[in-house]
């Protein structure tokens, strides 16, 4: 594939996926579109602003004029969608905007695909993709003893996110039905890494703990997740899209269950490392009010896409963390800016 749109690009996996596109040389051209909300970020791409492969348009994947241009002009062969309103929390505070953007903007999405790609010569019909980037958050949540979630699993959303995520795959997986789109759709367990928005678990604990403010726990901090290194994910991606089998789905896991609490502690041991002045780091743990609703546990199996497409994780949870604690301390200005809200004040105009 030579000429991708990417929507999303300058959210925490997006900008990561356009970065390994260009780092990689996979492809001649790749488009970015985003909205630019509060979890886009300019500064996760600048370096490559220069690129001439690589372009950044400021708009939203509901505009269908604006999507329906950008896949013509750039004669687009594939769409990679990670636009979408992603955080929980947000979600159980405000649901409507996360059913705008991951429902109905992406059925807007979708359309203008289906459109462009029905008048596409039947080569370019055959090679065309849309691949969909979802979550494990769609099936549910696992007791302490079940089998991982995997492709057969039913759906079972329990945050308004999650719900929103289900309705957007349901509605990918209909195009293909009812319209033969190609699409492909993975869904993937916890990401962590760099250029992860500080609303996050792993990257509020890192700068709370730099900061010497407590480090809120919700409940009792048993809840596992199965965390995945970004670019992990986003090798995965790739594959899915290149190789992956259009109408299928792919589940992508890290195989790295851990408890919030054994997160947690984590971070603060390789804190207490790397910033001894700080430390002890976990007695700035806080156990507070739970999560409404908060999903017990998740996991996942991929014995599909490491079967089919040859994928596997290359970096240990271990190792990714201390990699992404580093990358947290060798960064302190994106992070500032976000603290102070300079990171959007080109999107503002205030640049
Ligand atoms: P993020 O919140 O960091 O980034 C989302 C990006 O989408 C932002 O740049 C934002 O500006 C953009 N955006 C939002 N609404 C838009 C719209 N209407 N039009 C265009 N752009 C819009 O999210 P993320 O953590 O990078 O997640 C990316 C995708 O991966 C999401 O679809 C999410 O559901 C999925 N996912 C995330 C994880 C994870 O652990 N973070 C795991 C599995 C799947
Ligand atoms: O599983 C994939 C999903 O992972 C993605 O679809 C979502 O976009 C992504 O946000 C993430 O969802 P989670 O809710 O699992 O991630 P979050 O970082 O918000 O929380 C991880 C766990 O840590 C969860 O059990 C809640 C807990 N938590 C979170 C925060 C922000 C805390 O205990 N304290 C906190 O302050």
């Amino acid at each position: 594939m030579k000429n991708i749109l990417v929507t999303g690009g300058l959210g925490f996996i997006g900008s990561n996926f356009v970065r390994l596109l260009l780092e990689e040389g996979e492809v001649a051209k790749v488009v970015n579109l985003d909205k630019v909300t509060y979890a886009g970020n300019p500064e996760n791409l600048t370096d490559w602003e220069d690129d001439p492969r690589y372009l950044f348009v400021q708009g939203d994947i509901g505009d269908g004029d604006l999507t329906s241009s950008l896949l013509t002009t750039h004669e687009i062969e594939g769409v990679v969608n990670f636009a979408a309103e992603s955080h929980v929390d947000r979600s159980i505070d405000s649901p409507e905007p996360f059913f705008q953007t991951n429902v109905v903007s992406t059925l807007r999405l979708l359309d203008a695909a289906h459109r462009f790609w029905a008048e596409l010569p039947s080569a370019g019909r055959e090679s065309f993709r849309f691949l969909h980037v979802s979550t494990d958050e769609v099936f549910g949540s696992l007791h302490s003893d079940d089998p991982a979630f995997r492709e057969t699993s039913a759906y079972a959303p329990n945050s308004p996110y999650a719900a929103s995520k289900a309705s957007a795959d349901h509605l990918v997986r209909a195009y293909h039905h009812t319209y033969g789109l190609p699409v492909v759709t993975t869904n993937c367990s916890n990401n962590y890494g760099p250029r992860q928005f500080p609303e996050k678990l792993i990257p509020l604990m890192i700068l709370n703990a730099l900061e010497g403010k407590s480090l809120p726990i919700y409940g009792d901090g048993g809840n596992v997740r199965d965390w995945l290194y970004v670019v992990d994910h986003c090798e995965a991606i790739w594959l899915s899209l290149t190789m992956g089998r259009p109408g299928e789905t792919y589940c992508i896991g890290g195989d790295s269950e851990r408890t919030n609490l054994e997160v947690v502690d984590s971070i603060c041991s390789i804190l207490d490392d790397l910033r001894p002045e700080g430390s002890p780091h976990d007695q700035l743990k806080a156990f507070v009010q739970d999560r409404p609703g908060h999903d017990w546990r998740y996991a996942i199996d991929s014995t599909k896409i490491r079967a089919e497409l040859s994928w596997s994780p290359k970096h240990d949870f271990t190792q990714g963390l201390r990699t992404t604690v580093e990358w947290y301390l060798a960064n302190l200005s994106w992070c500032e800016a976000i603290a102070d809200g300079n990171y959007q004040r080109e999107r503002l105009g205030l640049s």
